[in-house]
């Protein structure tokens, strides 16, 4: 065990498409390369990272078993079932080998279903006169209680989260050590983060009185660069500027991702047929992955 508590990252951002699901699909096998233990709950109705581990009928499998974050919540706040996280996690679902054995990472999948069971809560509760607050209030609560589980039994534990804002993003946001924000370096997406960083860490007091403000600042993680691009070099620059400011209100990692085929192709599990080695599944890669793996480890000691 690297730590005695398990660790918290929740990998977030309003907008979509900007490299959320693949860092936490870098930061899992990264994690889980280096010798730790790796929760990943997927709060995303997409399903993005539970395809990404579990392709085709091996996700249809685990859903027919209910072993999903839907059906976790589900069972806590719409049925009031008193069931535990534990009985929703499907074990050694990557595939990626080191050393002949598959990484140690568990899961929480999502389904698609996600998204309708928030409206059905919210209608439920609506229904006995308590509105978005209280939704909030309670995943909060079982989420919680969850991660209490979760961090004895993982070094760390990461949230995918949807994009928009959505009530379990909110919570995980909330109970997360680190939220880490990736941002494509161009003048739409820091707008979009500036947007986000402002409804979630600033105006919270406004909306949101059933939740405790965030742990400490976001950090932002500049994502699918392009080192050609002069908008993005212009754009990665002015941001590291104001992370660096006094009173600077974001953190930013010194390492950048940047936009490169390897990575597209290690997203798509249809190009691993055979169980690969890390090596070979990151290829080029590999060692962005290490580098944003040690930089996160840094970061979440200091
Ligand atoms: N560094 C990168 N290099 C190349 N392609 C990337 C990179 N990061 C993300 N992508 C691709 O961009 C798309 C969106 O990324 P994804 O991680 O799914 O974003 P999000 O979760 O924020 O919606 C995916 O097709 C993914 O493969
Ligand atoms: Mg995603």
């Amino acid at each position: 065990m690297a730590n005695a508590e398990g660790r918290v990252i929740a990998v977030a951002n309003m907008k979509g498409g900007v490299g959320k699901t693949t860092t936490v699909v870098m930061l899992a096998e990264g994690f889980a390369e280096a010798g730790w233990k790796v929760a990943v709950v997927d709060l995303d109705a997409q399903a993005n990272a539970s395809y990404c581990f579990a392709p085709d009928e091996e996700l249809k499998a685990i859903l027919e078993q209910r072993r999903s974050v839907t059906s976790f919540l589900a069972d806590r706040l719409l049925y009031g079932d008193r069931t535990s996280i534990a009985d929703y996690i499907t074990p050694r679902i990557c595939h990626v080998m080191k050393a002949g054995e598959e990484l140690a990472i568990d899961m929480v999948v999502a389904s698609p279903r996600l998204r309708l069971l928030e409206r059905e809560i919210v209608l439920r509760l609506a229904e006995r006169n308590f509105g978005l607050r209280s939704l909030e209030g309670q995943s909060l609560k079982v989420l919680e209680e969850a991660l209490g589980l979760l961090r004895t039994r993982y070094d760390i534990i990461l949230f995918d989260c949807a994009p928009g804002i959505s009530a379990f993003t909110e919570v995980a946001i909330r109970l997360a050590d680190m939220v880490i924000v990736p941002t494509i370096p161009d003048y739409l997406s820091t707008l979009g983060f500036d947007a986000f960083r402002a409804s979630v860490w600033e105006n919270a007091h406004i909306t949101r009185s059933a939740l405790p403000q965030p742990r400490r600042r976001p950090v932002v993680l500049a994502s699918r660069v392009n080192a050609g691009k002069i908008q993005h070099r212009d754009t990665l620059l002015s941001l590291r500027e104001e992370a660096a400011a006094e009173g600077a209100v974001f953190e930013m990692f010194d390492v950048a991702v940047n936009n490169q085929a390897a990575i597209e192709r290690a997203m798509d599990p249809e190009n691993f047929p055979y169980a690969p080695s890390f090596e070979q599944k990151w290829y080029r890669a590999v060692d962005s992955v290490r580098d944003l793996v040690s930089e996160t480890r840094r970061r979440l000691d200091g």
